[in-house]
């Protein structure tokens, strides 16, 4: 076949490829169709892969290599990484793409433009574009990079999760991204001879997203990995130009634009102003700053029984314990035994429960809950009084009333799930410790709570027991 044919089938399979992901993408949004959306997505992509391996001049040995070295690698993490830790996997892996984006970039520049006098004299117009998206991808990947590490770390709670604050932090972020954005000027200007600024560059690209995720605390988190996620699809999308690859520039925008509306949803989910989370961090002491009255009653799985047997109406609310303990199962049966009961039975989903968008919805479709009983919590939250009873099963973030009361929360202004409205309240976890945000909850210990102390799963078992005999 002559190379222009075989240009124009790879042209015409990105641009199929394009409409896949486009159509899967829209699919995603609801959770019927998201199954089949991943399906034509992942058809997108391999037809992507194989028309890029259309190619002419491609060193096929180099290929198996990255191919047989990452399928080991995803294979062995699909494995063995558990559940629990998705939510880290789903950080690094936005790290990955972010690097994946700076090392093409940086390739190009060492193999097309270092010291090349003779490509520069040429007329602007013929070499500036990718020029600057080599600086763009140097700088969006770096900054991805070195932020999906710390969040990772953060998530792993490697490193405290507390927002890590000093004086002069916002300036100096602020002075980092203008110094960056000048380095990308100066090295575009001359790339034949931009040596210096792009490896400082590089090296500023890595403080920075150093220094622009440490300031972001537990409770912001949601918030940073939306984030990072919307920057690994921009990166791809300048390596896009930097290639002139059609289906990179396509695909690393649709990621970078689903990111930033994501982000924009997980900032209105915790009534934060993306800019505060950004560079200065959530800006919230971490600790209560009133004290909690009152005194925690723990109560037996026979007892809990009792209240929950007499209820017309139940809110479960799932957390991360949920995913610790994967209690989704027994939570399901147990609901499944409530309605037998007559009780009208909801699942009330936080979109920030968990560690990553979407983890509540994960685990209860696992568990086949029906998806009409999922609620958000602006549904149940206006009818509150009237629930009989609210099972909070491994969640404390998003149901801490301080996020309502306290003004020096490290929670204040996120909305949450009141269920310390409800007649009652059986929460299900090990012990009193705070949520993620390190921020403890004073809903333990109101009048109406009661407290199912042990691993959700197990308790929740015993609830069913109790049903049984
Ligand atoms: P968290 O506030 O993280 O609390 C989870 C609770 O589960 C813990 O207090 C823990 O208490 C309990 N738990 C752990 N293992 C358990 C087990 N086996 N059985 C029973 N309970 C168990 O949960 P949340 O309410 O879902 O809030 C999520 C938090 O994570 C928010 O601060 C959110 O901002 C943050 N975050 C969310 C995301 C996304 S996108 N969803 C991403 C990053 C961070 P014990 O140790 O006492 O059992």
């Amino acid at each position: 076949m002559d190379p222009k044919t075989i240009k124009t089938i790879i042209e015409i399979s990105y641009i199929l490829a394009a409409v896949f992901f486009i159509f899967g993408l829209k699919m995603l949004g609801s959770q019927k169709t998201a199954r089949k959306g991943n399906l034509i997505s992942s058809v997108g992509m391999l037809l992507a892969i194989v028309a890029t391996l259309l190619n002419q001049g491609l060193k096929f040995e180099w290929i198996a290599i990255g191919f047989g070295a990452g399928a080991l690698i995803g294979a062995l993490a699909a494995f063995l990484v558990k559940m629990t830790s998705m939510p880290e996997m789903v950080a690094l892996f936005n790290g990955f793409g972010g690097i994946a984006s700076l090392l093409v970039a940086w390739w190009e520049y060492l193999e097309k433009y270092q010291g090349n006098t003779q490509l520069t004299s040429a007329p602007l117009g013929e070499w500036i574009v990718p020029v600057v998206a080599i600086g763009f991808a140097v700088f969006i990947g770096g900054v991805t990079f070195t932020g999906s590490l710390v969040a990772y770390a953060k998530l792993a709670e490697r490193i405290p999760t507390q927002p890590y604050l000093f004086p002069g932090q916002v300036p100096l972020n602020l002075l980092l991204l203008l110094v960056s954005l000048g380095l990308i000027g100066l090295f575009s200007y001359n790339p034949a001879e931009g040596n210096l600024y792009f490896y400082a560059l590089l090296a500023l690209s890595f403080l920075f997203g150093i220094l622009g995720t440490i300031p972001i605390g537990g409770a912001d988190m949601p918030v940073a990995i939306a984030l990072l996620n919307s920057y690994s699809g921009l990166a791809a999308c300048a390596a896009g130009f930097v290639l002139t690859n059609t289906v990179l520039i396509v695909s690393g925008s649709l990621v970078g634009a689903s990111g930033i509306i994501l982000t924009n949803i997980m900032c209105k989910a915790m009534n934060r102003k993306l800019i505060n989370v950004l560079i200065a961090g959530d800006l919230g002491g971490a600790k209560l700053t009133k004290k909690i009255e009152g005194e925690a009653k723990p109560i037996s799985p026979q007892d809990a029984y009792y209240i929950i047997e007499a209820a017309r109406s139940v809110i479960f609310v799932p957390g991360y314990g949920m995913a610790v303990a994967q209690a989704q199962h027994v939570v399901k049966e147990l609901g499944k035994i409530l309605e037998d009961n007559g009780a009208e039975v909801k699942y009330v989903v936080h979109p920030v429960a968990g560690r990553m968008p979407g983890h509540m919805n994960v685990l209860l479709a696992e568990a086949d809950v029906p998806y009409e009983q999922l609620v958000v919590p602006e549904d149940v939250n206006p009818i509150m009084e009237s629930i009989d009873v609210a099972i909070v099963v491994g969640a404390n973030d998003v149901v801490n009333p301080a996020a309502r009361t306290d003004k020096g929360s490290a929670l204040y202004g996120m909305p949450i799930i009141d269920v310390d409205k409800a007649k009652t309240v059986i929460v299900l976890k090990r012990s009193l410790r705070p949520g993620f945000a390190g921020v403890d909850n004073p809903l333990f210990f109101n009048e109406n709570t009661r407290m199912l102390l042990g691993d959700a799963k197990s308790s929740i078992q015993a609830l069913i027991n109790e049903f049984k005999d």
